[in-house]
């Protein structure tokens, strides 16, 4: 039994938010933003674009791709940490919004590793021959999550979903071929996010100054290079496959400069590489999916083509997934 990808499908919001509208907030400029991170643009929900609208959407067009309704899904799993509440998850607000009433559903935190995470379980699953139809789907509305004083983070970061529908194949030559996933919580300052005030007395309210992205961007840059690098030199070696035998690699959308970095180290030609990133920043866990979905319907690979997707992100967390399509 393998796992394969039946449909994506992403969302984005219709606000486009540009560097020029930054310099208007922050002291920043758009010649700075482009050189550092290669963005231009990025996209900012408003009504109707809450993160679980906007997964729905994705979502929507993912089952429409793979010709299913959303009765037929047996577990809706969302990668993100930027619901509108900490309670349901957002998977069951997606549940909700579709009218996936026989799935079961929650939501993964792994900052922007959340898709991968998700896929990696979903592979478990249907390998398992428990569930066959499972949604995974990276959303985020991190604009809601940013503090818009603080220059080195809220240029980074956009607004966006994306979704897939993985089943199952008794076709030997398709599907995940692997997986590896990695975390390292003795580093959770270098990127990370408070809950809301608790009340807890042991817990000082003055030593939470908000929920929003805290980022040391220079050591979160070096970690990011050096763990995509070793995640996918690792699962190569696992799956024993050469880089020769990807026909594109879609990495997480962090920035231009920590993809070139990536690439360049692995020697992996660039022009086989899915960057979207100029248009829409870093969308955390959306950022796989949306690439995904992009680079499917842009027909950038077929049938029997072998696709590597990698991600980093808050925890620290990383990985990278390998699949025949
Ligand atoms: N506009 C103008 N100037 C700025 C801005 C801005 N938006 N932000 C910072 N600066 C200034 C700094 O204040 C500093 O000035 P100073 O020297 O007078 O103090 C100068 O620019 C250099 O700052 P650095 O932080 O050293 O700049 P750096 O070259 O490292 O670029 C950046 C910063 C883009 C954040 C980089 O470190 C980076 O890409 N880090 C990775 C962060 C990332 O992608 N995080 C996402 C989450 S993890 C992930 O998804 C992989």
């Amino acid at each position: 039994m393998g796992t394969v990808i039946l449909g994506t499908g992403s969302s984005l919001p219709k606000r486009i938010m540009t560097n020029k509208d930054l310099e208007t907030i922050i002291d920043t400029d758009d010649a700075w933003i482009q050189s550092r991170t290669g963005i231009r643009n990025r996209r900012i929900g408003g009504a109707g674009e809450q993160t679980h609208q906007l997964a729905a959407a994705a979502s929507r067009k993912a089952l429409g791709m793979a010709g299913l309704s959303a009765e037929e899904l047996d577990l809706i799993v969302v990668g993100t940490i930027s619901s509108h509440m900490l309670m349901p998850s957002c998977a069951c607000f997606v549940q909700k919004e579709l009218g996936a009433t026989n799935a079961f559903a929650y939501d993964i935190n792994a900052a922007c590793c959340g898709f991968i995470y998700g896929m990696d379980m979903a592979d478990k699953y249907i390998r398992s021959e428990h569930h066959k139809k499972i949604l995974v789907i990276g959303a985020e509305t991190l604009s809601g999550r940013l503090n818009w004083k603080d220059r080195n983070t809220c240029i980074l970061f956009g607004d966006g979903a994306g979704a897939a529908v993985f089943g199952h194949t008794r076709d030997k030559e398709r599907g995940v071929l692997g997986s590896n996933m990695h975390s390292d919580g003795r580093l959770w300052k270098l990127l990370h996010m408070h809950a809301p005030p608790s009340y807890n007395p042991d817990l000082e309210v003055a030593d939470n100054p908000g929920a929003y992205i805290i980022m040391e961007g220079r050591e979160v840059f070096k970690y990011a290079v050096k763990a995509m690098e070793d995640s996918v030199r690792g699962l190569l070696k696992q799956v024993n496959i050469s880089l020769d035998s990807i026909k594109l690699f879609i990495p997480h959308q962090a920035n231009t400069r920590i993809l070139k970095n990536v690439v360049e180290r692995l020697g992996f030609p660039e022009d086989r590489v899915f960057v979207n990133v100029p248009d829409y920043g870093n969308t955390s866990a959306a950022s796989v999916p949306i690439a995904l979905d992009e680079a499917n319907r842009q027909g950038l690979f077929s049938r029997g083509d072998t696709i590597l997707l990698c991600s980093f992100g808050g925890g620290l967390t990383w990985g990278a997934s390998l699949i025949k399509w």
